[in-house]
């Protein structure tokens, strides 16, 4: 070795041993696991791009440490969810783990949160378990849980005089989830789920479906699929000639980031989300500003997720000092926290998953515009958690 490489070697050798923990290591590792193929791909896109955004306005720190980037594609494939956090665990060393969309791999990703003491921010996957059974203090959300846009549209159906549904989805948690709220609000309020259709995601084979739903002719369907999925799913309903016949409900994932691809089948159709256009609130207006200049797009639920993710952790980090071993102070800010959203401001619950408005939305033009609130400050039960 050469002199002045020992010398560097030695002063950095020097350097760890003496700086205090929070300097050691300046730089925080985010790992983002996400679905950058299949049909979910557009929705992992925009989660990193809203999340990128956020730090970028902080000038690239967050709790004055630098924030540096790995990522795994976790294909929506949950048996493959277990190897690939754990790549991010143990081979990327990460401080952090930002993911997913996937109900069934955010499990498998809550499941090593929970093993290692790895904290985790989930920016979509809805799966009720990780903010219900398998809750926990280094664990949350920035999105909602699949049973909340569910229930405010059971009882949106039930006010629009539907007494008979059938419901349609694909089955795994997500579907059957958001089948459940539904369902619970629905039959609440007098209503009946007389039917409820399943297929195996992410098949799109929709057809016998459809037809079975024509023959039953419910009072309207209600339906949960998303991505890829979801754009078909909506030219196939409006094909089958049940658009003008049998009102289609769905949670709002059915028509976000969407639009372009569904055209004038989509027009019309009311969903339920925490997210819409023509909101009108002063952080909407500049986060859509500044995600369309650095992007050139039209940002959609999923992008406000991942900025609000990135936000969560910045709320966490500056209360711990950028310390994010200090896990007990870091839940008990963002428990305390309320985040200035462009969906409007919302709370952490004691779960850890969002409280916050429901809003009714009608698809006009390109836009999921935003017509009512269907639920105010809706908080997610939280069955089966305990801190
Ligand atoms: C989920 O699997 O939880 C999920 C996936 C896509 C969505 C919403 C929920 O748009």
């Amino acid at each position: 070795m050469q002199r002045r490489t020992l010398l560097a070697a030695l002063a950095a050798t020097l350097a760890v041993t003496v700086l205090p923990a929070s300097a050691q290591s300046p730089r925080l590792k985010v790992g983002f696991m996400l679905p950058y193929s299949g049909t979910y791909a557009a929705l992992g896109d925009a989660i990193e791009k809203g999340f990128r955004l956020y730090v970028a306005e902080q000038g690239g720190r967050l709790g004055g440490r630098e924030i540096e980037y790995v990522k795994v594609d976790d294909e929506s494939d949950p048996a493959k969810a277990t190897d690939n956090v754990n790549k991010l665990i143990k081979r990327d060393n990460v401080d952090v783990l930002v993911g997913t969309v996937h109900s069934g791999v955010a499990m498998a990703m809550a499941k090593a949160a929970k093993d290692n003491g790895t904290l985790l921010i989930i920016p979509n996957a809805g799966a009720v378990a990780v903010t219900g059974p398998m809750c926990a203090q280094n664990i949350f959300r920035s999105s909602f849980s699949n049973w909340q846009p569910g229930y405010a549209m059971g009882e949106v159906a039930a006010k629009r005089g539907a007494r008979k549904v059938v419901t349609i989805t694909w089955k795994y948690a997500a579907g059957d989830e958001s089948v459940g709220g539904f369902k619970e609000a629905f039959e609440k309020a007098g209503g009946q789920v007389v039917k409820e259709l399943s297929l195996p995601f992410p098949n799109v084979e929709f057809q016998p479906l459809l037809t079975e739903i024509a023959a039953i002719k419910p009072d309207a369907v209600y339906t949960f699929f998303a991505g890829g999925g979801a754009v078909k799913f909506v030219k196939d309903y409006a094909a089958a000639g049940l658009k003008n016949t049998i009102p289609l409900y769905g949670a709002g994932f059915l028509t976000d980031g969407t639009l372009e691809a569904q055209g004038a089948d989509a027009q019309g159709l009311l969903t339920t989300l925490h997210y819409g256009d023509g909101l009108d609130n002063a952080k909407d207006r500049a986060f859509r500003a500044s995600y369309q200049k650095a992007y050139s797009a039209v940002p959609d639920v999923y992008a406000v997720q991942g900025y609000d993710a990135a936000q969560m952790l910045a709320i966490g980090l500056n209360a711990v000092k950028g310390d994010i071993s200090k896990q007990a102070d870091f839940a008990k800010a963002l428990e305390a926290a309320k985040i200035d959203s462009p969906r409007g401001t919302f709370t952490i619950g004691p779960s850890h998953n969002p409280v916050q408005d429901i809003y009714l939305r009608q698809v006009a033009g390109r836009d999921n515009k935003v017509i009512g609130v269907a639920t105010k400050a809706l908080a997610d039960p939280g069955r089966g958690c305990k801190m």
